[in-house]
């Protein structure tokens, strides 16, 4: 398997996809359980500061991985999970030790069936540290706040470039700053800054590593 990590904006999904594809694995997105879970929250009008409801909520969520992605209580996750509202929410839900245990559980499993580039906040650090392959992808803020600010206005959402830069800012330091599993790249993770990169550069230098690692082994 592959890990990919980083904080909002890094490239994680892209470069994801793209070594995913290039490989014929899996692609898991763990921020989309968080976010998913973060949704249902929301609509069940619990706060996302009320660690008990949300773990009770999490171990009550029906949590599956088919070819197309991620299943949630037999839905497959759309684009309500990405909405400004949740993305508000989602650090505090994800920050619940009860909630990560059992997200947590859900991704060991899918992570056992097979191939998988799975990416994330803690993949190379707590989901599978034994990885044989650790990506940490970084890139200035600058350049993390335009590329979501992009993405946002693809997907038909209007957000204003300074509010989501500092959106993204208080998100790293909250997922930085966390006690339970905090964003910080495994010791062995190597580093990638993508600021000046293509995704198809950054998805090339993965690739390469992987096969590095299998030749070594
Ligand atoms: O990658 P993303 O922006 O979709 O992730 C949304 C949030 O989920 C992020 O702010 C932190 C949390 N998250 C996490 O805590 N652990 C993960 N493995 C993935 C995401």
């Amino acid at each position: 398997m592959v890990a990919i990590d980083g904080p909002a904006g890094a490239g994680k999904s892209t470069v994801a996809r793209g070594v995913a594809r290039a490989l014929g694995f899996a692609h898991l997105d763990t921020g989309a359980m968080y976010r998913a879970l973060t949704a249902k929250a929301l609509g069940a009008g619990i706060d996302p500061s009320d660690g008990p409801a949300l773990t009770s909520l999490a171990e009550h969520t029906e949590l599956d991985f088919g070819p197309d992605g991620l299943i949630v209580d037999g839905h497959p996750v759309g684009r309500e999970a990405r909405a400004a509202r949740v993305s508000r929410a989602v650090s505090a839900v994800s920050a619940h030790q009860g909630v990560r245990r059992e997200l947590v559980r859900h991704q060991r499993k899918i992570l056992s069936k097979g191939d998988v580039v799975a990416e994330g906040r803690d993949i190379g650090t707590v989901v599978a540290p034994d990885a044989p392959v650790k990506v940490f992808l970084t890139a200035s803020i600058d350049e993390r706040a335009r590329r979501r600010h992009r993405e946002m206005a693809e997907g038909g959402q209007e957000v204003s470039l300074p509010s989501l830069k500092d959106e993204i800012a208080r998100r790293d330091a909250h997922d930085s700053s966390r006690p339970v599993s905090p964003l910080v790249p495994a010791a062995d993770a190597v580093q990638l800054d993508t600021s000046n990169q293509t995704p198809r550069e950054v998805v090339d230098k993965v690739i390469a590593l992987v096969r590095e690692r299998r030749e070594a082994r």
